[in-house]
């Protein structure tokens, strides 16, 4: 039996509560979350606060809460288990990243970042050597940014560090590209707020000497900090960390 404990259990989190109820030999450790209410059925115990104790209970701790909250626990649950973490701007802080680095070393314990609302880390981790250039233009609406604008406006142009010191809850598509590419120094955020979109849309364009590259990833988030898809490729990603590979395993 697998256990899998949650820190944070909103629109990520619940779906892969539902998930996890339709796996064999997969059970919730605990939820660590300030909000949750139990739903019928459920026997885990829901926490607001975690301890090393609680942490290794689980096999995997995944985080969907935020960054702040990522940064507070995480160093705590990487000493005791394996972590999945969904709020990948917490890395562009170097002592936070070098910390969890040096963690992960110590315990032997595994940090896993999913694909979460876009495709293909894998294979941009797998061109690191070779990218020149990686640029992430992500254009959204002022309702899901927090704001009030009524024209197009570019809010931000320049390395994805800063991008995730300004907009923390907004570019973790950023962080992920650039943990798997070339670093948050070398990766350039452009953050774009236009009223006339209803749509959050990132445009990845990846360069080297020989290879141009581009993906756009266009979704309908209604307001809400996660579109319909990254729930989806939440529960893609635990069945991979857990080994569950259905028919056919993408690699
Ligand atoms: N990597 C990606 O591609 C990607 C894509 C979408 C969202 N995200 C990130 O994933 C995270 C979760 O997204 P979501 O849509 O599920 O958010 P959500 O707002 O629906 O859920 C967040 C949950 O965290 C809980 N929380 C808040 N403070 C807490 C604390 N101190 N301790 C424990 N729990 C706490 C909230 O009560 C809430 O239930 C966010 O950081 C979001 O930015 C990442």
């Amino acid at each position: 039996m697998k256990r899998i404990g949650f820190l944070g259990c909103g629109k990520i989190g619940q779906a892969l509560l539902k998930h996890i109820k339709e796996l064999d030999g997969v059970d919730v450790a605990f939820v660590q979350d300030p909000v949750y209410t139990k739903a019928a059925g459920d026997t885990f115990p829901v926490v607001t606060k975690g301890d090393k104790d609680l942490y290794a209970t689980a096999d995997l701790i995944i985080e969907c809460a935020n960054a702040s909250v990522l940064k507070e626990w995480g160093v705590t649950m990487l000493q005791a288990t394996d972590v999945l973490t969904f709020s990948v701007t917490a890395f562009s802080d170097p002592s936070f990243w070098d910390t969890m680095v040096q963690c992960k070393q110590t315990s032997g314990h595994h940090l896993y970042i999913p694909h979460g609302a876009i495709l293909g880390l894998d294979g941009i981790f797998d061109g690191r050597a070779m990218w020149t250039a990686i640029k992430i233009v992500t254009t959204k609406s002022p309702k899901s940014l927090g704001r009030t604008d009524t024209e197009r406006t570019v809010l931000y142009d320049g390395p994805t560090r800063k991008a995730c010191e300004l907009f923390p809850r907004n570019v973790n598509v950023h962080a992920s590209v650039a943990l798997a590419g070339i670093g948050f120094d070398r990766t350039e955020s452009v953050i774009i707020v236009d009223p006339a979109v209803e749509t959050n849309a990132h445009h990845i364009y990846l360069d080297s000497d020989s290879t141009h590259m581009e993906l756009i990833i266009s979704s309908v988030a209604k307001g809400a900090v996660s579109g319909a898809y990254t729930p989806q490729s939440a529960c893609g990603s635990l069945d991979r960390v857990l080994q569950h590979t259905r028919d056919v395993l993408f690699v």
